[in-house]
């Protein structure tokens, strides 16, 4: 077989709860290694050994905080003791600190978020310059190797200039004092402005990497989609997964339309399409199961979009004219 995870069979019978829950677990968690992942992800590892910077900016639900946390997942922390004035330290050895900015974060929001990941009870108390520099000590003690600043973008909590070029300052002098790689992830357009409003800053992240939803204009770009498609089937919590076959030519352009190649949305479709399934006691996903899960997304900026799993041949093109959607 595949070598992936064996799901009990259940021959028509409606899955209980419990077994559901595991299963829908288990979609969450599914990640697939494609290619532009792969080659980002070993930027990063290069970006991390090399002592280096880098930038990834992309479209949102293309998979940027997934792949960010995959490698953090790759370099666990660790419970470790250290000598330190005849004394026994304990302490916990943080390799890859990874944080997630919430919308309107200042750069004192910045440190006081970094400190409480690393576990500094008082990540809360003080002004940018005190936090700043607590959390210069405590990621040399905690070890911290590489850091991830996702969701960049929130660091401009307003459109002033002076608050965007306040944010880019804070970050500059922050990369000049912990001296360890820094890796940016964040949404293209919004955290483009951070280094646009400071020449230096931007000189020192010249690497900036885009890392879009799937585009599907061509074969080669097709073939690339599809294989996503068969790289999240072969996880799948089915008995018969591989009879699903999604990444088929057939089922592929309709999970396009369906997403415009945003695994985000793909993640959606087949969660509610497998629940669906399970509920039903398929053993499979079917293309019904994708005509119900369609139905429970949300489509807010598509008014004109149509359910393609109607279980008819589609013409890609013909539905993207018909609502006004650029060709793949
Ligand atoms: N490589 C992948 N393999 C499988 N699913 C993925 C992958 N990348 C993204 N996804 C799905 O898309 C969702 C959104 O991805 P996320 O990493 O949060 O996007 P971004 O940070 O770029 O907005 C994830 O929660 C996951 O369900
Ligand atoms: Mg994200």
């Amino acid at each position: 077989m595949d070598g992936n995870k064996e799901y009990k069979r259940l021959n028509g019978v409606k899955i209980d709860e419990k077994d559901l829950k595991e299963r829908l677990f288990d979609i969450e968690n599914i990640v697939v290694h494609h290619k532009r992942f792969t080659d980002l992800y070993d930027m990063i590892r290069d970006c991390h050994h090399l002592n280096d910077r880098l930038v990834i900016l992309g479209d949102t639900g293309a998979g940027k905080s997934t792949l960010f946390k995959t490698y953090e997942l790759a370099y666990p922390r660790q419970k470790k003791t250290r000598i330190r004035n005849g004394h026994t330290i304990r302490y916990e050895s943080v390799p890859v600190l990874r944080v997630e900015l919430a919308a309107n974060s200042s750069p004192l929001n910045v440190a006081s978020k970094m400190l409480e990941s690393l576990g500094e009870p008082f990540y809360n108390k003080g002004s940018e310059k005190v936090l700043t520099g607590m959390l210069k000590h405590q990621m040399e003690d905690s070890e911290v190797g590489v850091v991830f600043i996702d969701e960049a973008q929130h660091i401009v909590a307003s459109d002033t200039q002076k608050v965007i070029y306040k944010a880019a300052d804070w970050i500059k002098q922050f990369d000049n004092d912990v001296k360890i790689p820094i890796v940016f992830g964040g949404i293209k357009e919004k955290a483009k402005r951070i280094f646009a409003a400071n020449e230096q800053l931007d000189e020192r992240f010249p690497n900036k990497q885009e890392f879009n939803v799937f585009p599907y204009s061509n074969p080669d770009e097709q073939k690339e989609f599809r294989g996503y498609l068969k790289g999240i089937e072969a996880k799948l919590p089915f008995a018969d997964r591989s009879s699903s076959k999604i990444f088929d030519p057939y089922l592929a352009g309709k999970i396009y339309y369906a997403s415009l190649g945003t695994p985000r949305t793909i993640y959606h479709l087949l969660r509610h399409a497998s629940s669906k399934a399970l509920k039903d006691g398929s053993d499979m996903l079917e293309e019904k199961h994708l005509f119900e899960g369609f139905d429970l997304l949300s489509f807010v900026t598509r008014p004109k979009v149509i359910n393609p799993f109607d279980e008819k041949v589609f013409n890609l093109n013909v539905a993207m004219e018909k609502e006004n959607l650029k060709k793949p």
